[in-house]
């Protein structure tokens, strides 16, 4: 078992991560300083079909309320989080009351902007069940979709906890594997190369994966975005490097259509992106080529996908929120482990998206 600890300006929290961490959750439950009135766990359809019974065995909770939600995006939608703050009404939780996130990162989004907002703030904890989620249930983002933009309508708020027990996780598709491992790619290059050649060196498939190996760069990833929440809690300035690969990455997903293209995937290709720009405007030494192998060895796609236009995916990055007055920024590394937020022009960024594109024809 590991344990992280989170400080942010508003709260600190620890993450308990292992083969068996939901054991804690009710001794965490019942040791708050402040007792709880109620629970509330939001789930969705999928984590409930695996996980549910699961959870109610290791919790051993009772009366607690359960709201299973749709899988996916679907769970992030105006419809969805009113419904959620009806049940909540009608099963009468206060201000003492305790919401529980089980599920991705989806449901860790919803559910965490229900506690934030639900009589004007209540706790939450996250249990988290995808990879993915090791990025999400921690550092306080917590938001829905506007059908205008993904993650528009949002809070900043903190759990109280995060308890990840890495058993769920041996339920997840591996394209959701593959989907969550590219922001511990990303965690691992904007924070340092021992980390990252470990990854490299150590890991050449994702559907053999050993417990060590996931609880090693779990907890190594949380580490990192840990360490830079504490200094940024609110994106004023740091935070914003944790958007390594995101800027083409939102365009991507944008473009594609929702849900066409995983999160993961799409931030690969970002990265690659964004370390080709790299190389060339900032001199990064670092050898592309053999990324790219590693990449597709690991079953990802390395080029924009088909029927994208540059000029299209360039507009969609202009409308980013590191955008400012209509220039691009976009986070880039000097070394690995040393990234840079730089603003580019729209008529140079559209040069080397053209290269890029050539180039992985
Ligand atoms: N708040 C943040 O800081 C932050 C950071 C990154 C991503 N996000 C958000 O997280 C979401 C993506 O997270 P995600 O990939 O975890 O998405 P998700 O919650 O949609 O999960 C992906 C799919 O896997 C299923 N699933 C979940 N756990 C499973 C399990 N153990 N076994 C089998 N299937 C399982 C889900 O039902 C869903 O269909 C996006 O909405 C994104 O905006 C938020
Ligand atoms: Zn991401």
């Amino acid at each position: 078992m590991e344990q992280v600890n989170i400080h942010t300006s508003t709260k600190s929290y620890p993450v308990h991560l292992g083969k068996g961490a939901i054991q804690q959750l009710t001794e965490i439950i019942h040791g708050a300083e402040d007792s709880y009135t109620s629970i509330m766990v939001i789930t969705d359809e999928t984590v409930a079909t695996y996980h549910l019974e699961a959870f109610h065995e290791h919790t051993a909770l009772e009366q607690i309320v359960v709201k299973i939600v749709p899988s996916g995006e679907k769970a992030k939608t105006f419809e969805v989080y009113q419904d959620c703050l009806t049940s909540a009404l009608e099963n009468k939780l206060d201000r003492k009351s305790l919401i529980i996130s089980f599920g991705g990162g989806a449901v860790g989004d919803l559910a965490g902007f229900v506690a934030a907002t639900y009589m004007r703030g209540i706790r939450f904890i996250q249990v988290p069940t995808t990879i993915l989620a090791h990025d999400s249930a921690v550092g306080g983002k917590v938001a829905v979709n506007h059908p205008l933009g993904k993650n528009m309508i949002g809070a900043f708020h903190q759990p109280e906890a995060v308890v990840y027990d890495l058993n769920f996780l041996q339920t997840l598709p591996e394209h959701e594997v593959r989907s969550g491992f590219a922001e511990v790619i990303k965690h691992a290059l904007i924070s340092d190369d021992v980390f990252y050649n470990w990854l490299k060196n150590d890991i050449h498939s994702l559907d053999n994966l050993n417990d060590s190996q996931i609880l090693e760069f779990l907890t190594k990833g949380i580490q990192v975005k840990g360490a830079i929440i504490a200094e940024d809690e609110r994106e004023t300035g740091i935070r914003a490097f944790l958007n390594f690969g995101h800027t083409l990455d939102h365009a991507i997903e944008a473009e594609a259509g929702y849900g066409k293209v995983t999160h993961g995937e799409a931030i690969i290709i970002g990265m690659l992106f964004a370390l080709q720009l790299s190389i060339e405007l900032l001199g990064l030494d670092f050898n592309l080529q053999a990324f790219k192998i590693w990449l597709k060895n690991l079953g990802y796609e390395t080029s924009i996908p088909a029927g994208l236009f540059n000029v299209q995916l360039i507009e969609r990055m202009k409308q980013d929120k590191k955008a400012v007055n209509n220039t691009i920024r976009f986070v880039l590394l000097e070394k690995i482990g040393v990234p840079a937020l730089i603003e580019i022009e729209e008529k140079v960024l559209l040069m080397h998206l053209k290269e890029f594109v050539e180039e992985g024809e």
